[in-house]
């Protein structure tokens, strides 16, 4: 194991190794299927057939609910757009909406580290938000906002196939799942959306206040690997 990795599983508490072989290995059986695309009314046909440049001017001119208006920018998402692994979060806090990406400040470092210790660069994911705009003082994604913005993350969805999904957190996780299940029962099983696995695991920001959880969320990154490689159903 190299020593970047021992560091990273050092910053999630963690000492234990991962079979480096057992990775990348063949994707999870049926995975590769596109995502169902939501088709009620004229705006989400529109988004649902959108290409990369469109879908990121769209969201960049969105103004459906009223977030745009209270924050810096919009936040599309980033990453290889050919990846296995997809990383969706909740919502950009302060650090994002000042920089225009995904998981920048403290929760995005641990997140980095998370993916460092299955040995994964950053780059190699693409990572998004349930939301593309911050919400006043970190407050949750209200339903109506989560619903006018679901579009553009299906789009993206559909448009990478990724092999895999990661939500992180709870609020990820029940959006994206469509449910109000804990996340304590959402942990642990392989999910669906529209043929593409869903993995559930604990929020870096959480890990972040609750270090004792670390070990959890290292369980839930190496049941990824596993669902992955078809290892999980
Ligand atoms: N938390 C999230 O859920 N997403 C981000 O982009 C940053 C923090």
């Amino acid at each position: 194991m190299d020593e970047h990795r021992v560091q990273y599983l050092k910053d999630l508490g963690i000492t234990a190794w991962v079979r480096r072989e057992r990775i990348h290995a063949k994707p999870a059986t049926g995975a590769t299927d596109a995502p169902h695309l939501g088709v009620n009314g004229s705006r989400e046909n529109g988004i649902a057939v959108m290409g990369w440049s469109e879908l990121e001017q769209a969201v960049t001119g969105c103004t459906a609910c009223g977030l745009r208006a209270g924050c810096t920018q919009t936040v599309f998402g980033v990453g290889a757009r050919q990846a296995e692994w997809m990383v969706i979060g909740e919502a950009p806090g302060a650090d994002e909406d000042r920089q225009g990406e995904p998981f920048v400040g403290r929760a995005g470092q641990l997140l980095n580290s998370m993916l460092a210790a299955i040995g994964l660069q950053r780059g190699q994911v693409y990572i998004a938000n349930i939301l593309k705009c911050r919400p006043p003082g970190n407050r949750d994604p209200k339903p109506e906002e989560a619903a006018l913005c679901r579009p553009f993350l299906q789009r993206q969805i559909a448009l990478i196939r990724p092999k895999l999904i990661l939500a992180v957190g709870r609020i990820a996780a029940q959006n994206l799942l469509n449910t109000d299940t804990p996340i304590s029962r959402l942990r642990g099983r392989v999910h669906q959306l529209g043929g593409v696995p869903v993995v559930v695991t604990y929020h870096p920001a959480y890990l972040l206040r609750s270090p004792g959880e670390k070990r959890k969320a290292w369980t839930d990154l190496q049941f990824a690997i596993r669902t992955l490689n078809g290892g999980n159903g």
